[in-house]
């Protein structure tokens, strides 16, 4: 799989894409996480990317034309499955999303900032926007990283434990069980029996009990049918 992120603060992504899940994902060739600078592609001699909107609103517009040459430089070179847009009126980034989109071989990522970008680049060019939640950040680096993160970490060989991404909260609609490791008995706090028993069975109806307790006092949401 391949994510080319566009935004006009690279280093901001820089520190993420070469440290975390990412960094190793990509070291054991399963991922590549391309970060492009905006203002190398704009024509303007003072590298400005955006300008004043139409209408005399407040605030500034990111411009059609770096974006524009961007994403067409990146096109011309391979095919791209998904061309998002981070935005906080985009549709809500969940679990089964990422799931969806670590499907995929190649996606742009386009961070917004300002007050937006111009309207045509949403019409033209983008396929999906994305929120990663009801606030609003200053640009969508974060929710880029965000994204990339949840994403990366479903590709097949990224965690050493595939099972582990597999029983993650959201993965069944259910919060995971609660995990405790040594001692068992830390100042009196004691680990549940049954972890201590050997007895896989029991294990099991204990972890799926855990997890449909957990979700029914904490996010009760998730069990209503959608
Ligand atoms: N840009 C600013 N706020 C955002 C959000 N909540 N999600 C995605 N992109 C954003």
């Amino acid at each position: 799989m391949r994510i080319d992120i566009i935004t006009v603060l690279p280093e901001m992504l820089d520190g993420f894409v070469n440290t975390s899940i990412l960094a190793r994902a990509q070291k054991k060739g399963l991922v590549e996480i391309h970060v492009h600078n905006l203002r190398d592609y704009t024509l303007d001699k003072h590298r400005r990317v955006d300008d004043y909107p139409f209408g005399g609103f407040a605030g500034m517009v990111m411009a059609c034309q770096p974006i524009d040459a961007c994403i067409s430089a990146l096109k011309a070179e391979r095919e791209y499955d998904e061309v998002i847009f981070t935005t906080p009126d985009g549709e809500q980034f969940d679990q089964p999303m990422a799931n969806e989109l670590s499907l995929k071989r190649n996606l742009i990522i386009l961070c917004g900032h300002y007050k937006g970008i111009d309207y045509r680049i949403r019409e033209h060019l983008i396929t999906k926007e994305v929120s990663i939640g009801d606030y609003v950040l200053t640009g969508g680096e974060l929710a880029a990283a965000v994204m990339s993160d949840a994403i990366v970490r479903l590709v097949p060989g990224v965690l050493s434990d595939e099972q582990s991404a597999l029983s993650d909260s959201f993965q069944d609609n259910l919060l995971a069980a609660p995990v405790y490791t040594r001692p068992a008995d830390y100042k009196g706090w004691k680990v549940p029996e049954v972890l201590l028993s050997g007895h896989e069975a029991k294990i099991k109806e204990w972890e799926l009990a855990q997890s449909l307790e957990r979700t029914q006092r904490l996010r009760p949401d998730l069990l209503e049918e959608k």
